[in-house]
């Protein structure tokens, strides 16, 4: 489907108010970033010849989010017809097809739009389609009024419904696809005689009918449609997202022990035979390459795991993060920008931020890398092959020479020479018999206290 001959407008003006939130209602997160995010990469995806975001007055970090975007401004929310011609600035004279879609309903995909493209230059010549659904509960939607030939007649929003309209089945998700030709014209005549006393684009409908125009349906899938006006429906949306997004993984070869308990970024890349248990959480800018394995209890976020490496259980990985080849992070480990190098081992209970690990190095457990003076960040440098004892704190900044091997319970805060031993703890000493004789005295003296 060419879409060079289409103009897209997303409406997004709207105030949101049942978000009951300071942020507006489209930058609410969807898998870690905004919905509108979502909706703005299918649009880009479909490369129109023109594309235009309606927002409301004092809505800047809208119009950043939908950047390079441009956005037009409806100043008065005075109905979705005259959100639409808030955009003829921007869009102007087009004769090619111009889709309407909304800033609250993100889930909509490139396969639907194509289908209705199709019908728009399908037989009888819709001037309008309109993609309908049924959902579960029509409640508010407006109700899709088809005629005996099953082109589609009038739109009737709920609020100016009669019980017989209401029964109907068939509701509006809201996204059309309009001729270009006719789209100013018929706007112009719409009018605000109605229940809430907006402008409705609805109305289109009965306009085109009026120019003798056909108007068409396309039946979409309601899980595309969910329109998000309130926190219960974002969470209903982030459900479905992350079972599409899920879905998609384990038809692209990953397993996943308990799909419902792993919860996606939405540019989280994942290999072919990534296996993945229970419970995981990936932020943005994570990525695991193929054979890799991720454990129970895990929380990724900007971190690169490469082929065969393992994490978890119980790991968090930070922004910044490698974790190269057969490298291994195990449980209770946290790590941020820090590189470990193939085959490097952070096995339990240690933090390492700010760090080179060379390859084969092994960190024991209770390893520190001390990166924060309270001022400033530095950084760690381990070489190939070193060895950290258990319970170490690495003073940064400061190197550790590749093969050296650092003692348990050291404090290092001067760099180490390959191959060298590095020790900071208290000499061990040991005095024959001091605790049974301490044991003697001091219960001798107690019972002589007692008596
Ligand atoms: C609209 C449809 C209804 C459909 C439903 C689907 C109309 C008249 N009704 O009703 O048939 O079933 O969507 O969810 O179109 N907006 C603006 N400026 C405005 C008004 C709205 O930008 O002045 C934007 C909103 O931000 C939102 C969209 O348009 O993205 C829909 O507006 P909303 O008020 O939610 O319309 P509904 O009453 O839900
Ligand atoms: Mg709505």
């Amino acid at each position: 489907m060419t879409t060079s001959r289409t103009a897209i407008i997303v409406l997004a003006a709207g105030l949101g108010t049942r978000m009951k939130s300071r942020l507006a209602k489209v930058l609410h997160p969807l898998a870690g970033r905004p919905m509108i995010a979502h909706l703005m990469s299918t649009v880009e995806g479909m490369d129109p010849q023109d594309a235009c975001v309606v927002v409301g007055d004092f809505m800047d970090p809208v119009s950043g989010a939908v950047s390079p975007f441009p956005t037009a401004v409806q100043s008065k929310r005075l109905g979705t017809a005259h959100a639409v011609l808030a955009a003829r600035d921007s869009i102007g004279d087009f004769d090619g097809d111009v889709l309407v879609l909304y800033g609250d309903t993100p889930l909509i995909t490139r396969d639907t739009l194509d289908a209705m493209l199709d019908a728009r230059h399908g037989d009888p010549d819709p001037a309008v389609v309109v993609l309908g659904f049924t959902p579960d509960d029509p409640a508010a939607y407006g109700r899709l009024i088809v005629g005996a030939d099953g082109g589609l007649d009038a739109i009737v929003e709920a609020r100016d419904a009669t019980d017989g309209q209401l029964e109907v089945a068939l509701c509006n998700s809201g996204v059309m696809a309009i001729d270009g030709k006719v789209l100013w014209s018929l706007l112009e005549r719409v009018g605000n005689d109605n229940a809430r006393g907006e402008f409705y684009l609805t109305d289109i409908i009965e306009l085109a009918r009026a120019d003798g125009r056909a108007c068409a349906v396309v039946e979409g899938d309601p899980d595309e449609l969910i329109g998000i006006n309130s926190r219960i429906e974002l969470a209903q949306a982030e459900a479905i997202l992350q079972d599409r997004m899920r879905f998609q993984a384990m038809e692209n070869g990953v397993t996943m022990s308990d799909p419902t308990t792993v919860f996606l970024g939405f540019d989280t890349r994942l290999g072919e035979d990534v296996s993945i248990g229970p419970n995981v959480f990936f932020g943005p800018g994570s990525s695991v390459g193929e054979g890799a394995t991720i454990n129970a209890f895990c929380h990724i976020e900007g971190a690169s795991i490469l082929p065969r490496a393992s994490i978890g259980p119980f790991a968090r990985l930070r922004p910044g993060t490698t974790v190269s080849e057969g490298a291994r992070v195990g449980n209770f480990v946290e790590v941020k920008n820090a590189m470990l190098e193939p085959g490097a081992r952070v096995s339990h209970l240690t933090y390492i931020g700010d760090a080179h690990i060379g390859a084969g190095a092994n960190i024991g457990a209770g390893t520190v890398t001390c990166n924060y003076d309270g001022y400033s960040k530095s950084k760690t440098i381990i070489g190939k092959g070193a060895f950290i004892g258990s319970n170490t704190a690495l003073v940064a900044p400061v190197t550790i020479g590749d093969g050296a091997c650092v003692g348990a319970g050291s404090t290092v805060a001067r760099d180490v020479d390959s191959d060298a031993l590095a020790l900071t703890r208290a000499r061990h000493q040991q005095i024959d018999g001091w605790a049974k004789g301490n044991r003697e005295r001091k219960t001798a003296k107690k019972a002589g206290k007692n008596k």
